[in-house]
């Protein structure tokens, strides 16, 4: 859909969500729309392709009867009381992954707080060359394009970071318990309900760029995991009894996000550390991190300044960079 045609749909249904329960008429809409009553039908029409039930009456105009749960920006924009973050925003019904598609648009000089959200991706990815299934209209699916004027050596933190923010907008909507496992998990009774995927562009030691890719289980029902996943994941639906609405949830993740990053940027790495620690899912137990020295076994303790996770053996602490955890 073209920038035109966007900004037709978004105001269109602004406005229909304005009168609530009440109908509009074709001649306020084509006025407030500035558009003609026709091109107001194709675009009614195209909304009901999408789900959308609107009710049309002789006289009276137009009514929304039920809208679908769809992330597209103009679900989101209305909703979204941010300064930067989701201003821009690339939309697709289905797309193989939103990393590439962030990559590119960065690559292209897309703005700090760009995001790219989709309802379904074919080949999603996950860490360490996994795949992340990502079903349609289920989950939230998107990366955001970040430009930190940080060194490298910075950059584990903003994952770090991003998963204090997504766990704690998470935490509010929903009132789930929901915990980190280091250094990008985030888990319901130590089941996998977030994955966060770091990708990142540098140049003499900054980074130019990075994609933070964000795949949350929101709706998704328990027979959907592949067998070898089974137990290994859960959604915010199965934890919370009841479903969400992803618009909600993303809007409340952006704005977190936002203010964590942008004290990130002013106060540094300190807070975050104290904050993802208060929401770490297996501080003071022993575990098992396989790094790519070997594995090591320890208790771990916390984080330390850099946000390396410090596990100690008897009188040693050893500080884990990246690794994969057995709790
Ligand atoms: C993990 O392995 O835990 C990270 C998963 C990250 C998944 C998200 S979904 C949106 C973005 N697009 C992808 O292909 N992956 C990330």
């Amino acid at each position: 859909m073209d920038a035109l045609a966007n900004r037709i749909r978004e105001s269109l249904l602004a406005l229909l969500l304005e009168h609530g329960d009440s109908y509009v008429s074709g001649e306020e809409i084509s006025q407030r729309v500035n558009c003609s009553r026709t091109a107001i039908w194709k675009h009614i029409e195209e909304l009901r392709k999408e789900g959308y039930q609107i009710e049309a009456r002789p006289r009276s105009g137009y009514r929304l009867v039920y809208r679908p749960d769809r992330v597209a920006p103009e679900e989101i924009k209305p909703e979204l009381h941010t300064r930067r973050f989701g201003k821009e925003i690339r939309y697709w019904r289905q797309v193989a992954s939103t990393q590439p598609l962030a990559h590119e648009w960065a690559r292209e000089g897309a703005a700090e707080g760009s995001l790219v959200i989709t309802e379904e991706q074919t080949q999603g990815r996950g860490r360490l060359g996994r795949i992340w299934h990502s079903p349609p209209y289920s989950g939230i699916w998107m990366s955001l394009v970040l430009r930190p004027a940080i060194p490298l050596t910075q950059a584990p933190q903003l994952t770090l970071m991003a998963s204090v923010a997504v766990t704690r907008a998470l935490r509010r909507v929903t009132g789930l318990d929901i915990r980190i496992k280091w250094p990008n998990d985030l888990l319901i009774d130590g089941k996998k309900i977030c994955g966060i995927l770091t990708e990142l562009r540098g140049e003499q030691d900054q980074v130019q760029y990075v994609v933070l890719g964000m795949g949350i289980n929101v709706n998704v029902t328990p027979d959907f995991w592949p067998e070898e996943l089974k137990g290994k994941g859960t959604s915010l639906a199965i934890a919370g009894g009841r479903t969400y609405r992803r618009v909600e949830l993303i809007t409340a993740i952006l704005k977190e996000l936002e203010g964590i990053y942008e004290g990130f940027l002013t106060h540094g790495f300190e807070p975050i550390r104290i904050l993802w620690e208060e929401y770490a899912a297996m501080l003071g137990t022993t575990i098992r991190a396989h790094t790519p020295h070997g594995e090591v076994t320890g208790e771990a303790i916390g984080l330390d300044p850099t946000g390396a996770l410090i596990l100690r053996q008897g009188d040693t602490k050893i500080p884990i960079f990246s690794s994969d955890i057995d709790v």
